[in-house]
């Protein structure tokens, strides 16, 4: 006998995007409803709307007996997308980086060798999922290190609590400390039996994950072209065009290739679902090429600001046909909020002379990161049959955001006091296919 129908009803202020509202904040690219209604079946979206019109429609049985998350007068967004982040590299936020290469050597290199034993991994990855629930963002595409145990340390704890997450074990054959090096060979077996293992359980997706060109021999790059030509469901994520120092590296280690872009282009690494961090030095053609190929960038203005790497161009990447994501790069990046976040993209955007507007903002960090990392038939808005997960924000948590909320006239100023202002002491609750998993429990059924 089947388990009878689980249905829940939020009530609350629901923002969802339906597309990008680009330059302009098309209106018809979202929807708000100032009581508004979730009503979710079997943790999928049923329906999104007006809370009196959800109520009319609810079968009588649905309505004496769903749970009620009543969140009157708190914003209700589709959980938050972190499109790149190391979660090995947690315990190293804030740490003196000069620039990209001298921070790898001093501290990511030696924090990602502790993940030999798997206990840490197993610690670490438990505190980094939890945290980001903390934080509002309910899937993120994720490195873990060199050690296949420390993929499958990441997706146990992301299992436990039924996420939607990618991650990958890092391929890195030259260029690194030995204890962190595979080989070309490795790189394949530990990516197919890491695939067997996850890739496509419950929530999960397998990422495979070449860290950047400096640290792969070609005949490994080419391991990472065979295996996402063999398996195109799979996705693949990478560092490009970082760092000035960075790209002059690689135009030395490959000589024979026109550009950065032009080595994942040589091995067949530039495609849907491959997703850039960085990509800050671009030239307008090779914006173009990656948009052809369906690839997306992952923006990571909090990390691209502490090393002092660039301003990424978001309006110039969108304009381009680009898809981009929202990312905190943990740990280059300065925490796992993506609120704030979006303060330091606005920022970015502020030095091209394009400022970021909050619904475009906010778009960029539900429905934008679902797109680009391919995951929007199941995440990132309302629509019916999409996945219940979501976060709810206090717009007033700080005394501040309550003082300037008290003076916006209209949506749009609250949204973007939210993006500039807050940050996790924003995030009330997080839930994950409706069921709420932060925070004290405050059920109650519909009267
Ligand atoms: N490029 C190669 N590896 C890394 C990394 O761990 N962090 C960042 N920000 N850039 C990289
Ligand atoms: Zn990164």
């Amino acid at each position: 006998m089947s388990l009878p129908t689980r249905h829940i009803l939020v009530r609350g202020q629901v923002l969802h995007f339906l597309n990008d509202p680009g330059p302009t904040d098309d209106p018809g690219a979202w929807e708000f409803f100032d009581d508004g209604a979730l009503w979710i079946a079997d943790g999928r979206i049923r329906a999104a709307g007006p809370w009196p019109a959800i109520c009319a429609d609810l079968p009588p049985d649905v309505r004496h007996t769903a749970h009620l998350h009543d969140y009157q007068g708190k914003l209700i967004l589709p959980g938050l997308v972190d499109t790149h982040l190391h979660y090995p590299q947690a315990g190293i936020m804030g740490s003196y980086g000069r620039q990209l290469l001298d921070w790898l050597n001093d501290y990511t290199f030696p924090a990602e060798a502790r993940f030999a034993e798997r206990a840490v991994a197993e610690k670490t990855a438990a505190f980094v999922v939890d945290r980001l629930l903390a934080h509002g963002t309910t899937t993120a595409s994720v490195f873990a290190t060199v050690h296949a145990h420390s993929v499958d340390a990441f997706f146990e704890a992301a299992e436990t609590r039924q996420l939607r997450m990618l991650c990958g074990k890092v391929l890195m054959d030259r260029n690194c400390p030995a204890a962190l090096q595979d080989t070309p060979a490795r790189a394949r077996e530990d990516s197919q039996a890491l695939i067997e293992r996850w890739h496509g359980k419950g929530r999960l997706g397998y990422t495979l994950t070449p860290r950047f060109a400096p640290t792969s021999s070609p005949a490994q790059l080419a391991v990472a072209g065979e295996l996402l030509a063999s398996r195109p469901d799979l996705h693949l994520q990478t560092h490009l065009a970082e760092n000035r120092a960075e790209i002059a590296w690689v135009e030395h280690l490959f000589p024979e290739q026109p550009s950065y872009l032009g080595v994942y282009e040589h091995f067949g690494l530039v495609g849907p679902r491959t997703i850039f961090g960085h990509g800050i030095h671009l030239s307008k053609a090779e914006r173009q090429r990656m948009a052809a190929a369906g690839a997306a960038v992952a923006f990571c203005p909090t990390s691209n600001a502490f090393l002092g790497s660039g301003a990424f161009d978001y309006a110039a990447s969108t304009a381009a046909g680009l898809r981009v994501g929202l990312a905190t790069d943990v740990g280059g990046g300065t925490g796992f909020s993506l609120i704030r976040t979006l303060a330091h993209a606005y920022e970015a955007s502020q030095t091209h002379g394009t400022p970021l507007s909050a619904l475009r903002g906010w778009y960029l960090a539900t429905l934008g990161g679902a797109r680009a990392l391919y995951l929007d038939d199941h995440i990132g808005n309302f629509q019916p049959g999409r996945e219940a997960d979501f976060t709810v924000l206090d717009w007033t948590a700080t005394p501040e955001l309550a003082w300037r909320m008290d003076s916006t006239r209209n949506l749009a100023e609250r949204l973007f006091a939210l993006m500039i202002l807050g940050d996790e002491r924003c995030v009330e609750a997080t839930h994950v296919m409706g069921e709420k998993c932060t925070s004290s429990d405050k059920k109650t059924t519909v009267s």
